[in-house]
């Protein structure tokens, strides 16, 4: 069962996080700007991160072989990442939000306030360390009907992912070629 000790870490990350974004903008005095090596390396960890987000814990749902790691651990790493990613891909913005890279930011908020959405309809239901749903615990008519709810909210959250970084690719691909290789 979660406990919302991830949503802790993923808050002090933000901070040590914050707090060096904060020492650059009073060095440097000026906003990080995106393409800059501060920027830019914001960027690229956030997404690395985000990449993490979308594809380890579904890996790991779907593997036979339950060895590596509990459901309930992967699943905090994986909200963890899932917010620690998207805040520095915001501080990478330099805060302004200009055709498909605002797109993408779109996407990148939207999917972590679904993820929250996500998490709150997972929680209803207490389940073992493994994620599987303890029978009798809650009447199985709630069973049911949250099963169809966090079923439905799977066909939002996911294509939602896909939409996020198929437009990612696009950005990082223009962003390198135009602000990158071309100077
Ligand atoms: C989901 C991840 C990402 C999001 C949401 C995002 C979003 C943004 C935004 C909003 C901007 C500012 C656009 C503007 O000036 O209006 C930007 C700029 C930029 N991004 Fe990203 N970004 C992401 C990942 C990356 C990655 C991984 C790289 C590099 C490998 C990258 C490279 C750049 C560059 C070079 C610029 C500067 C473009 C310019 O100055 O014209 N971005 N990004
Ligand atoms: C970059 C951000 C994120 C991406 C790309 C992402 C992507 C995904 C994907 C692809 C799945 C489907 C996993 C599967 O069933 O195979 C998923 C499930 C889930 N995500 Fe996220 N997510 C993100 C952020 C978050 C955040 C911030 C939270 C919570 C605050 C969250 C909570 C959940 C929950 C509860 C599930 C369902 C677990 C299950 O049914 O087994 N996600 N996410």
């Amino acid at each position: 069962m979660l406990k919302g000790k991830e949503l802790w870490y993923a808050f002090f990350a933000a901070l040590v996080i914050t707090a060096v974004y904060a020492t650059v903008v009073i060095l440097t005095r000026e906003i990080p700007r995106a393409s800059g090596f501060f920027g830019h390396t914001l960027g690229i960890f956030g997404f690395i991160l985000m990449l993490m987000t979308e594809t380890l814990y579904s890996l790991r749902k779907r593997s036979r072989s339950a060895r590596w790691g509990r459901m309930k651990d992967w699943l905090e790493f994986h909200i963890f990442t899932g917010l620690v990613g998207p805040y520095m891909v915001l501080l990478h913005t330099s805060w302004k939000f200009n055709g498909l890279a605002g797109v993408v930011t779109a996407f990148t908020v939207t999917i972590v306030i679904s993820g929250f959405v996500g998490r709150y309809i997972y929680t209803r239901v207490p389940r073992t360390l493994d994620g599987t749903e303890l029978a009798g615990a809650v009447p199985e008519e709630v069973l049911r009907r949250t099963r169809q709810l966090m079923a439905l909210w799977h066909t939002i959250h996911v294509p939602i992912g896909v939409a996020l970084f198929v437009s990612a690719f696009a950005h990082i691909g223009a962003a390198l070629y135009y602000a990158t290789f071309l100077k």
